[in-house]
């Protein structure tokens, strides 16, 4: 059983970013620019966004933080992402989510610049990616599948069932992974909480993605033996043990389905890492396309 490990290759990945970050910086006088919206205190949102900022800290991209309490009006959201939008020092623009309740988050998302889009959540470079058309690929469905790639895991017409339907994640991967192209041409089969005989379909799984956002959703006997498996799932469960208080699991019941995968992504240290450097690599790509 081979630990498809997230971090190591992320950590490779970011080397040749620094690399790529100062040749722009040499050749272009271009320092890509992050900003980074968070509003409300999400203990797990401020987490991610720390670790957004560090990863960009580490291979040379400028960031900006915008910290706001839970109370922030939607309309100063709206200014202020719009004011980014006309900052050129800024390539990327990523909202945080989830946003609190008073504040419409498809507006917010909406107002983001599609140019500036590195998360990929604009209808516009959601629909590009439907269609196969260049943009920016949301970061979490891209690390999945470079994370498969790069540990020489064949996608092309295996059968991968996507467990989870948001539009973070499920979605955009079945997406990603059906297009005509070395890399995907996959057969894609989606299952959310309303399918039926949900075990039937994951054992006919070659590679079977677990995001449902729900600890033990993928149990021993919900695989084949042999399948590829990835984790998405980034769960809290309380443990007294930890300082924090917590620690985090993922989807699958790792312990047992890990003697049945021949490949499997842990948590921490699977997905995680993988989506930051996603982030990073459509920050410098953005970067790149400014320059005219
Ligand atoms: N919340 C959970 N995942 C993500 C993500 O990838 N991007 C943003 N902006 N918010 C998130």
């Amino acid at each position: 059983m081979k630990i498809l490990d997230g971090k190591a290759i992320a950590s490779k990945m970011r080397e040749e970013m620094k690399a790529e970050v100062e040749r722009l910086k040499n050749m272009h006088n271009l320092v890509p620019g992050l900003a980074v919206v968070l509003v409300g205190d999400n203990p797990a949102s401020i987490s991610y966004v720390r670790g957004k900022r560090k990863a960009c800290d580490e291979v040379g991209i400028y960031s900006e933080e915008y910290k706001f309490d839970a109370e922030y009006p939607e309309e100063k959201l709206l200014r202020l992402v719009d004011k980014l939008n006309k900052n050129p020092k800024i390539h990327g623009i990523l909202v945080q989510l989830p946003l609190p309740e008073h504040i419409n988050e498809e507006k917010v998302l909406y107002a983001i610049d599609p140019s500036k889009d590195v998360d990929g959540f604009h209808p516009v470079n959601v629909g590009r990616m439907m269609i196969g058309a260049p943009g920016f690929l949301s970061c979490t469905p891209h690390g999945i599948q470079q994370l498969l790639l790069r540990n020489n895991i064949e996608i092309e017409g295996k059968h991968v069932v996507i467990v989870g339907r948001s539009n973070i994640v499920g979605k955009p991967l079945a997406m990603i992974l059906v297009q005509k192209k070395p890399g995907a041409n996959a057969t894609v089969t989606m299952c959310h909480t309303r399918t039926k005989n949900l075990a039937e379909i994951t054992k006919q799984a070659d590679i079977l993605i677990a995001a449902a956002g729900r600890p033990n959703t993928i149990t021993e006997n919900m695989v084949k033996e042999g399948t590829v498996v990835v984790d998405v799932g980034v769960n809290r469960v309380k443990d007294p043990s930890k300082k924090s208080g917590y620690r985090l699991v993922g989807d699958v019941d790792f312990e047992r389905v890990s003697k049945k995968a021949s490949a499997i992504s842990p948590v921490p240290g699977g997905v995680g890492p993988m989506t930051i450097t996603m982030l990073l690599h459509n920050t410098i790509q953005s970067a790149k396309l400014s320059i005219r």
